[in-house]
């Protein structure tokens, strides 16, 4: 028996990145999985390696800041499955500007995949939690939703909202048997950093204060989410795993 058995999760910004990585761990451990992309290339990519491996996963096309698409994936995969236990709310986008320089198109556009987007996801995911007895809400954040760095307020305040949200709906949904908890990871290998991460000098810029001096590979995150779908986290909802290196330890 895998740690998440049987469990449906669905995975938003699956296609590359953390998210592939969460869905491979997923998969290594018995999830059925309802992948989700803009990207559907990388997307059905990813979806068929899981599939071919002897896995049982769906990818849909999805832009996580349309509440139409939202409703289309949230019905499709209950059709398909017949429930949904996790929701992983992963996709999100970065922009690095300083406040003088950040426009309302730029902040509109982050907020509204990292904050409308994951709204969205716990709004629409409840009946489909309801109907399997309850659930899990993973919502990624950041260090960035704890501690404030130059030049990326839009994400920043993203990011702070995505940890309160979590605990909102922790409040709203424990009596219908459903937890939510935030992830804040550090700095991670992925598309997301590699134009940050040039050199050796901007990496140790971007690791700030980090104890472990590298960026973390994207499973290093992944096993935190194994550990949040699955019931061993069973007394956790409300809560913010971080897995930083240290970084927001001093
Ligand atoms: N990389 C890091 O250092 C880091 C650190 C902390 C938090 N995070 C967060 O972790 C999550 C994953 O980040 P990553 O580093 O894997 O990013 P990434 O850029 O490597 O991958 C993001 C994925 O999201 C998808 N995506 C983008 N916009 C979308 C949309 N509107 N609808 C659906 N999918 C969309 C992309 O196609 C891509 O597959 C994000 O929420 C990010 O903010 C990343």
């Amino acid at each position: 028996m895998g740690r998440v058995q049987d469990k449906v999760c669905l995975i938003t910004g699956a296609a590359l990145g953390m998210g592939r990585e969460h869905a491979l761990l997923l998969a290594e451990h018995g999830a059925r999985l309802i992948l989700t992309d803009l990207n559907v290339e990388a997307g059905e990519a990813t979806t068929k390696g899981i599939n071919d491996a002897g896995g049982d996963a769906i990818f849909i096309k999805h832009d996580a800041s349309s509440e139409q698409d939202w409703q289309q994936v949230i019905k499709t995969g209950v059709e398909h499955f017949g429930k949904i236990d996790v929701l992983v709310n992963n996709a999100g986008v970065l922009t690095l500007k300083s406040i003088q320089d950040t426009t309302t198109e730029d902040w509109d556009f982050v907020q509204s995949i990292n904050t409308r987007g994951v709204f969205y996801g716990v709004k629409y995911v409840l009946p489909a939690m309801q109907k399997a007895g309850g659930g899990s809400i993973i919502n990624i954040s950041s260090i960035y939703g704890i501690v404030g760095a130059p030049s990326a307020s839009a994400y920043q305040a993203s990011k702070g909202a995505v940890r309160l949200l979590s605990k909102s709906a922790a409040v709203e949904y424990a009596e219908y048997n459903v937890r939510v908890n935030s992830v804040h990871p550090g700095v991670i290998a992925t598309n997301m950093t590699k134009d940050i991460m040039v050199d050796d000098a901007s990496t140790d810029a971007l690791l700030g204060s980090a104890l472990i001096r590298r960026p973390a590979q994207p499973k290093e995150v992944s096993w935190g989410i194994l550990f949040l779908a699955s019931d061993e986290s069973s007394y956790m909802t409300g809560s913010e795993l971080v897995i930083d290196g240290g970084y927001t330890a001093t």
